[in-house]
Order: C-alpha cells, then structure tokens, then sequence
C-alpha cells in the first residue's frame, strides 16, 4: 500500500498525495490571527452531507470567496445578515487568501459564541480559502466548510458540514443555522450550474474584476493557480 504525508491543522487532516508539497501549517500562520478568538480546535461537526453540483470547481471556489454575489444571488437569505456593500478582503498568505462580511447593524446577534471574540468578530462571519480546494466561513455561532472534489471539468462532488461548539448541537440556533446553509448553497447551485451553461458561448461578456474588497480574493485565487499551473508553487 502507498504510504501518504498528512498534516492536521486546526481538526482538520490535509493529505499531501503528491509527496511534494512543502508542509501546510507556516503557509496557513496568517489566518490563526483573524482564528483563535472563535477557538475552531473546540468546535466539531455537528452535520455533514454529501452533494455533486454541474459545474467547474473552481467556479464554485471563486463563487465562495467573493462577497460581490451575497445581496443578489442570496437577496432572500443573506443580504440582510451580510450584504455586498459591508464585506472587506483581508491580508492573504502563501497558502490562503480570505475575507470578512460584516453583519448588518439590525440583524440579531447569532448564538452561542465564544467569550473571546471582539464586537466585531461576534458581528461578522470570517471566509477562507485554503488553496486549492478547501473553503470554510466562521461566524460567531458556526462554521460551515466545503471540501471539494472535481470529477470531471464541469462536476465537482462536495463533501460540506457544519461546526460547532461543545453543547450547541441540539440547540433551535444550530438547527436554524443548519437550514439556512443548505438553503443558501442551494442557491448557489443554481447560479453556478447555469453559469456552467453559459460558459459555452461565444457570447458571455468578459468584464474585470471588481474592487479589492468585493473580489480581491479571486485575483489571490487565480494568481494561486497560475504558479501551480507553472510549477512556481507546492502542489
Ligand atoms: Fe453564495
């Protein structure tokens, strides 16, 4: 049997199944800062379900880590806990790049959180991407994570959970976040299986990115891309 490297950080196990990835914990330092008030080693998954969805899994990554579509592809759902016009990159790393959206000023405090937290962290949900194909939000209450798994060009299977602290598995707040999550990536799915459709035209309009803020997370990403398509980064 082949023998593989793995690396736990934070509870979760990294599988370096090329054998020549440099290791995963110093590319990560720089998002333990914006972390460890939520204490993610305390937090355990509490939901985990499985779904394929028709579309490229690097749209899906890009789709996550932007803030640009939360007030109109999730107008229902979303965009009075954290519209576009709130969210704010932040500093990216070697093997990360992230970004905070902020909650609206009228939306009830989610519950339970950690003690630690600032006003801030306890109003606002963190989004990582850890290059490539892991992508999670932690908010004050729960997190919910995506780890994906292309299948083909235009399918990726997704394994997603939700996260979270000792004792609050039974709570209606979990309960109530759970559901909201799978409602939210349902309408993800949607947008991103007919984006998938449209990429087959000649016609789709080719526009830049938008601001730092809004879609500065997609140039990290995309920049990402390019040094492990060109050999410039650990696989
Ligand atoms: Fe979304």
């Amino acid at each position: 049997m082949p023998e593989f490297k793995v690396e736990e950080w934070l509870g979760f196990i990294f599988v370096n199944t090329s054998g020549t990835a440099a290791p995963l914990a110093p590319q990560l330092e720089g998002m333990l800062p914006y972390l460890k008030n939520y204490h993610p080693e305390e937090r355990h998954s509490t939901e985990t379900w499985f779904e394929e969805w028709s579309t490229n899994w690097k749209c899906l990554i890009e789709n996550f880590m932007e803030g640009y579509h939360l007030s109109i592809t999730h107008a229902k759902t979303l965009d009075h806990v954290t519209p576009t016009r709130l969210c704010e990159k932040l500093a990216s790393g070697p093997g990360f790049t992230a970004y905070r959206s902020n909650y609206d000023p009228t939306f009830p405090q989610r519950e339970p959180f950690p003690e630690d937290l600032t006003e801030q962290e306890r109003r606002s949900s963190v989004l990582f991407n850890v290059y490539p194909n892991f992508v999670i939000t932690v908010g004050p209450n729960c997190a919910v994570f995506l780890i994906l798994l292309p299948e083909t060009p235009e399918t990726v299977n997704i394994k997603m959970g939700v996260l979270v602290q000792e004792g609050a598995d039974d709570l209606p707040e979990t309960a109530e976040y759970i559901a909201l999550a799978h409602e939210f990536n349902a309408e993800d799915k949607v947008t991103l299986e007919a984006m998938q459709k449209n990429t087959k035209t000649a016609h789709r309009p080719m526009a830049p990115l938008a601001p730092d803020a809004l879609e500065g997370t997609i140039w990290d990403f995309t920049r990402h891309m390019a040094r492990l398509t060109t050999g410039e980064a650990g696989a």
